[in-house]
């Protein structure tokens, strides 16, 4: 396993101490939230009793293959923990979202959650977010005219940059498991997350975005000094 993985599966494993019997869980998407389901499913293995509920189709797969028992938000709306990676973590615990396309479901998932607890490795933590390209899903008509909303809408927060229809690694455009599309923005720097949060949530077709804001009460990091744990006050 290369180091950064390693860094990954040490906060994956920070969160599994946080899970108990009988815990609902949301389950994340991406590479780290992949680690968090491959132990979760060893503790399974040995006897802990939770449910997860996936965030993507692909953690589905994941956590299927591997005997975690899965329900949906529908059996249960209410979750005790939610545990997931992030493209960025800033100020305030505000995080980007979205790089592997899961946003929408990830958004509804953690606000379900009684807790939302994010790992990455100490790489995603930033002083100011947008950096990482925003994810924007939309709807799957009047794309342009969606994009010129955002645009007006990104400007007004103070945010400049390329909107970029996500494609695929096989060139053809992305869709998410919703049936929607992604809109990458290249803002390079957010100033103000809630404004722009604000901005974007009005735009006609626009589904989400990935400004996680107040959702993560805590972040855990693993870099190569060791694990920090971040609350949010
Ligand atoms: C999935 O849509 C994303 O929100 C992921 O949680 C995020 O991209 C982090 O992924 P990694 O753990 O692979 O960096």
């Amino acid at each position: 396993m290369s180091d950064a993985e390693l860094l990954k599966r040490q906060a994956a494993a920070q969160a599994l101490d946080l899970v108990r019997s009988g815990d609902k869980l949301g389950l994340g998407t991406g590479s780290t939230a992949r680690h968090f389901v491959d132990l979760l499913a060893e503790r399974v293995k040995q006897g802990l009793d939770v449910v997860g509920v996936p965030t993507s189709e692909a953690t589905r797969a994941q956590a299927e293959s591997l005997g975690v028992p899965l329900s949906t938000l529908d059996e249960h709306p209410v979750l005790d923990l939610c545990v997931d990676g992030a493209d960025e973590v800033g100020p305030d615990l505000v995080l980007v979202k979205g790089g592997g396309g899961a946003l929408l479901r990830e958004k509804i998932v953690a606000s379900a959650a009684r807790q939302m607890v994010v790992i990455a490795d100490a790489s995603k933590h930033v002083a100011t977010l947008g950096k990482f390209p925003l994810p924007i899903e939309v709807v799957d008509f009047g794309v342009a005219a969606i994009r010129r909303g955002i645009d007006k809408a990104a400007k007004a927060a103070g945010c400049h940059g390329l909107l970029t229809l996500r494609r695929g690694a096989d060139g053809h455009v992305f869709v998410t498991d919703q049936g929607h599309l992604i809109l990458d923005g290249a803002f390079g720097s957010i100033p103000d997350p809630v404004a722009l949060a604000a901005n974007l949530a009005a735009v006609p077709g626009v589904v989400e975005h990935g400004l996680f804001i107040g959702l993560a009460s805590r972040v855990i990091l693993a870099g190569p000094g060791g694990v920090t744990v971040l609350d949010r006050t």
